[in-house]
């Protein structure tokens, strides 16, 4: 009897564990162009809830966040370093280090500021004109 229940737990752990086994091997061997789109769409969302309400100005506090502002932070990680200690303005460092990154990857994408492929941290990604009208107005190199 006793022995029996108990295989009948090991078999639940060992359920739980195979699962939790397969989400992890999901996440680290993805697909980059997915990794890549549902990253910009997570900071789609930071910006739509965090940023949004003081950058689409119009009253807005803050400044238009242009192509032209975002590529004089040269790489993706500074401008991730300046937010993490400045944004959301009034409440810096409430973002969590994922959170950061993905409105980054966001803003770079929108903006056309870079391409790279799957997720943007741990990369050397420089911020400038990829081909973006606005971008070549102002001379961004
Ligand atoms: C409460 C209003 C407010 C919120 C919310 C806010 N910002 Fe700001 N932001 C500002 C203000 C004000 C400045 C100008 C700060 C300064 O000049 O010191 C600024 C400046 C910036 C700059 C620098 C622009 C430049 O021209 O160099 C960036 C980039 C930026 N914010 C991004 C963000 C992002 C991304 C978020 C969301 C995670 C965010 N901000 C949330 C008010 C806000």
């Amino acid at each position: 009897m006793r022995g029996r229940r108990e295989h009948g737990v090991w078999s639940a752990v060992l359920g739980v564990a195979c699962v939790a086994a397969l989400v992890v091997g999901c996440r680290a061997g993805g697909d980059p162009a997915a990794e890549h789109a549902a990253q910009i769409e997570a900071g789609s969302e930071v910006y739509d809830t965090r940023c949004a309400t003081c950058h689409e100005v119009e009253g807005g506090l803050g400044p238009r966040l242009s192509a032209r502002a975002l590529a004089g932070y040269e790489t993706a990680a500074r401008l991730v370093g300046y937010l993490r200690l400045t944004m959301p303005y009034g409440a810096a460092g409430t973002l969590s280090d994922d959170q950061y990154w993905s409105v980054v990857a966001y803003l770079a994408a929108s903006r056309e500021l870079a391409r790279w492929e799957g997720r943007l941290e741990g990369r050397e990604v420089r911020l400038s004109a990829v081909g973006n009208a606005e971008n070549a107005e102002a001379g961004v190199p």
